[in-house]
This record gives structure tokens, sequence and C-alpha cells, in this order.
């Protein structure tokens, strides 16, 4: 049966779309609703006009109640009846309330060959560490911060005139090549690690 997909942003969300263009034809999951923290990122006017349905829970009048945030964010999924979240440069952080309710069923895209630098600045870190590689990882989303089992990774070589932002960029190309394979493989409940280049 086809599987729903319910993408998360908080920004532009280039990677949720590379995720909703791979996501015809033969593919076994489709877009069942873009979510963002976000009412401005500009994901959410893509997704809308491309016709795909939105929502958005604003965490700020939150606090830092987190799981209260979590629980508004379930109920306004509920409608759209996902089998799979893909978290896609969403920006908050998620309690094992949520990771466990969602366990096997969400995954994440992260800018380093995780488990190095976990967390932000992740381009800045690699340069700064005088690696070689650097790239992404998509992974099963766990309660704790950018872990979980690996799926995917896709890798460069650092040029010895690198910055972040230049890095930045030819690592996004690279997240929107592995995003959509590794969605593709488990919404088919194949889990096997996939590495790009091949
Ligand atoms: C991407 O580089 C993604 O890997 C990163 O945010 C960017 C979102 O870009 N995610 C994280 O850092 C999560 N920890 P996008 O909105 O254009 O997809």
């Amino acid at each position: 049966m086809t599987k729903r997909v319910a993408i998360f942003i908080s920004g532009g969300g280039s990677n949720m779309r590379a995720l909703v263009a791979d996501m015809t034809g033969d593919h076994p999951a489709r877009p069942a609703v873009v979510f963002s923290n976000n009412a401005d990122a500009g994901g959410i006017a893509w997704a809308k006009a491309q016709g795909i349905a939105t929502a958005v829970v604003d965490h700020r009048p939150f606090g830092t109640d987190r799981a209260a945030f979590e629980a508004a964010v379930s109920a306004a999924l509920e409608l759209h009846e996902p089998d799979i979240i893909c978290l896609a440069g969403f920006m908050r952080k998620l309690t094992a309330g949520f990771t466990d309710a969602w366990a096997g069923r969400m995954i994440n895209i992260h800018p380093s060959l995780l488990p190095k630098y976990k967390g932000l600045n992740t381009h800045a870190r690699a340069l700064a560490a005088g690696d070689s590689a650097h790239g992404c990882t998509v992974h099963e989303v766990t309660a704790a911060l950018d872990d979980g089992p690996i799926l995917g990774q896709a890798r460069l070589a650092i040029a010895p005139d690198d910055t972040p932002d230049a890095l930045a960029a030819r690592v996004l190309v690279l997240e929107h090549q592995l995003y959509p394979a590794v969605l593709r493989r488990f919404a088919a409940g194949d889990t096997r690690l996939l590495e790009l280049p091949r």
C-alpha cells in the first residue's frame, strides 16, 4: 500500500522539494502534508502552490513545554494520517515521547557524516578539524539528537580553499540526491545502508 509521508520543515525546504519531486510514478510513497513550526517557512508557500496539504504549529507560544507543542503537532498531523515522518531541515528538538511514538517510522537528514558533528555548524566544524571528507547522513530518529540507525550517507572531498558556505552548498546538492533515494527504499521497507556515490 502506498505510504503517506509528512515532511517537517523550518525553512526553505529544498530537501522537502526534492522528496516531493521524487514521489511520483512507482514510488512507494506520496506526500500527505508539509508541516512547519514556522508559518513563514518558504517551503509552506511552495507546498500550498503545489496543492499539497500544509499544517503549521508555532512552537513559540508553548515556551519550554516541548511535550505540549508535540501534542499540538500530533493533533495537527492526525487529519493527514501519515505513515512516515521525514524531518527535512526541521530545527526543533523532539522529546522521547514523540520519537518513541514514531520509532522506525521517522527519518532525518543531517549535514555531516554522522556520528561526526551532531548538532549545528557542521560545515565549519569539519573544516576546523581539517577533515578531508564531509557529507550528509539520513538516519532513523531516536530520542538522542542526530543519532539513530544510519540509512544512507553521501560524501565529498573537502577542497583546500573550501569555506563553510561553499561546503554547505555542495553538501546540499548531495542531500537532494541522498534523501529521495533513501526515502524510496525506506518506504518499501528496505533499511540497508545506502552509500553515495555508489
Ligand atoms: C539542510 O542542510 C539539512 O541537512 C539541515 O538544514 C538544512 C535545511 O535545508 N538540517 C539540520 O541541520 C538538522 N539538524 P532545506 O530547508 O533547504 O532543506
